[in-house]
């Protein structure tokens, strides 16, 4: 539908027909009324005797309760990883290791729907993409590195690598199942034992896996699942018998880690926030260019440390851009997660609603120009409408700190080198991304752009055989691919 106006089509989104709902049904996942931690292959109540609420943030219902881990509990779930390590697992021929490995990844796959719908539920994602990216992807990174277990001396010619001991790994509330997998794979698949913490805000799919792990009879001790807040992950970076943190969060968190662990010889590998530039030349395919804005900065709510939060458009099309991107924001669906046509789902948290609606009212103060899709919000639950801002200023905190939400700061600039210039100007280096026709323009922006990974004419694309992670502010040591490996051993000789 198109009307003309002073000589330009508008296109009126209001008279599509709608869709129907198609809701997954939550009957088809099981969740238990509490969780307590999974230590040395069972289900043990807290020392703390304390759970709490994880809920669901699309009707704000409660879900479940989980147990909070104290510092007794910590020591619990070191004191087995410790003996699983020494005692079975760094002993077990890499061959037999791979074998459970496989089972995991087999019976992910086999339960994906379930994963799929917990995680949705308990997160907020929409279920298209927990169904088609998150539970797929953490099957992938099982049948990758398990397949590394016993060819690690291809990974390392000629040289002698050992495992690190036991590693405490903490994760974020994003993509919780798929960082679950992220850290564990390459850790046991290299002979390491682990102690996972995930999110307060999301522990069920990684208490789901830890049922999985249970029935896929890995050794007790081998994969400690324990749930708590700060306060735990707390205890763990500081345990004194471990011999790597492996973390994803927060650059605030990241640094206290490396200041707790300063002076030991715990390695770390900290995979922290990001500010992406998504670069669009004016030669680009605009429409497909449009298309991977849109999943740059609202795939998962913009809750990816890689999300391409700052745009920047050549300036002859970028009025275009704007118009196009704007377009496609109106038929973007934000709702229900588990609706099969969601788009966007809910923000993980009541607080991280608080943080984006905060740097929302910043860019206005800002004096930048805001426009929102106009799609109708639930009536309960954290939802948080599409949102872009023009008129940006490089200075500007909306164009330099990282907001974590479907919001994109957008520039324009004119020439490669102003725009390399624009794009390195931040404290955080993960990831970007380049459209453009030219593969020559390619590899000039690739070589000089300060980012771990650079996408060119895609976004938010991964692989298990592809090395993450980032520069600067955004962390350091890679997970992903041969690199991934490279973290969790020593190398001897
Ligand atoms: P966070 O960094 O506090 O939480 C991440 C994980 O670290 C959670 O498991 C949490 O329990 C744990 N944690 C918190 N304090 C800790 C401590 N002192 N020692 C050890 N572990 C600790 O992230 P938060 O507060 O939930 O989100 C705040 C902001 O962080 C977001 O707005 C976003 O900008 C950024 N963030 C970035 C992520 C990424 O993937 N890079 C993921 C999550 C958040
Ligand atoms: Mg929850």
């Amino acid at each position: 539908m198109a009307t003309a106006k002073n000589n330009t089509i508008k296109l009126k989104f209001d008279s599509a027909r709608k869709l129907a709902p198609a809701p997954e049904s939550k009957s088809a996942a099981k969740i238990n009324p509490r969780y307590d931690l999974f230590i040395n292959g069972k289900f043990e109540k807290p020392s703390s005797k304390k759970y709490f609420d994880t809920i669901n943030p699309a009707t704000e219902e409660k879900l479940s309760e989980v147990a909070d881990a104290n510092e007794a509990d910590v020591n619990k779930a070191v004191k087995a990883a410790r003996d699983a390590y020494e005692n079975v697992w760094s002993k077990m021929p890499a061959k037999e290791r791979a074998k459970y490995i496989y089972r995991i990844a087999r019976m992910i796959q086999e339960r994906a729907r379930e994963f799929a719908i917990i995680e949705s539920l308990d997160g907020g994602k929409a279920i298209r993409e927990s169904r088609d990216f998150d539970v797929p992807a953490a099957a992938n990174h099982f049948f990758y590195y398990a397949g590394w277990a016993d060819k690690l001396e291809y990974a390392f010619p000629n040289r002698r690598t050992t495992p690190l001991g036991v590693a405490g790994q903490i994760i974020p509330w994003n993509f919780p199942l798929l960082m679950a997998a992220w850290k564990i794979a390459p850790a046991i698949a290299t002979g390491n034992t682990v102690i996972l913490k995930p999110a307060e805000t999301t522990p069920l799919t990684a208490l789901k896996l830890a049922e999985i792990i249970q029935e896929a009879d890995l050794p007790p001790g081998v994969v400690n699942i324990i749930t708590g807040a700060g306060a735990t992950g707390a205890a763990i970076v500081n345990h004194p018998d471990i011999n790597k943190i492996a973390f994803t969060g927060s650059t605030d968190v990241g640094k206290i880690i490396q200041r707790a662990i300063a002076g030991t010889n715990k390695k770390a590998t900290l995979e922290l926030g990001g500010k992406a530039a998504n670069i669009i030349f004016d030669d680009a395919p605009l429409d497909q260019a449009v298309e991977g804005v849109v999943n740059g900065i609202f795939f998962n709510q913009g809750h990816v440390c890689c999300a391409g939060s700052r745009l920047y458009v050549q300036e002859s099309v970028f009025k275009q851009v704007v118009q196009k991107l704007k377009d496609r924001m109106e038929t973007l669906i934000v709702g229900d997660p588990l609706d099969k046509n969601t788009d966007i789902g809910a923000i993980n948290s009541k607080q991280q609603l608080e943080v984006i609606n905060k740097y929302i009212k910043i860019g206005q103060k800002e004096g930048a120009e805001m426009f929102e899709s106009s799609c109708p919000l639930p009536g309960k639950g954290f939802f948080c409408r599409p949102t872009i801002f023009t008129n940006v200023a490089q200075s500007n905190r909306i164009a330099q700190e990282e907001i974590f939400g479907p919001v994109l700061a957008i520039q324009s600039f004119r020439t490669d080198d102003e725009v390399i210039e624009k794009a390195n100007n931040t404290p955080f280096g993960l990831s970007a991304g380049v459209w453009t026709d030219k593969g020559s323009k390619i590899f000039n922006m690739t070589t000089k752009m300060r980012a771990g990974v650079v996408w060119a004419n895609t976004f938010n694309k991964f692989d298990p055989t592809s090395p993450f992670g980032g520069y600067k502010e955004s962390g350091y040591g890679r997970e992903g691919g041969l690199h991934g490996l490279n973290a969790y051993v020593n190398i001897v000789s």
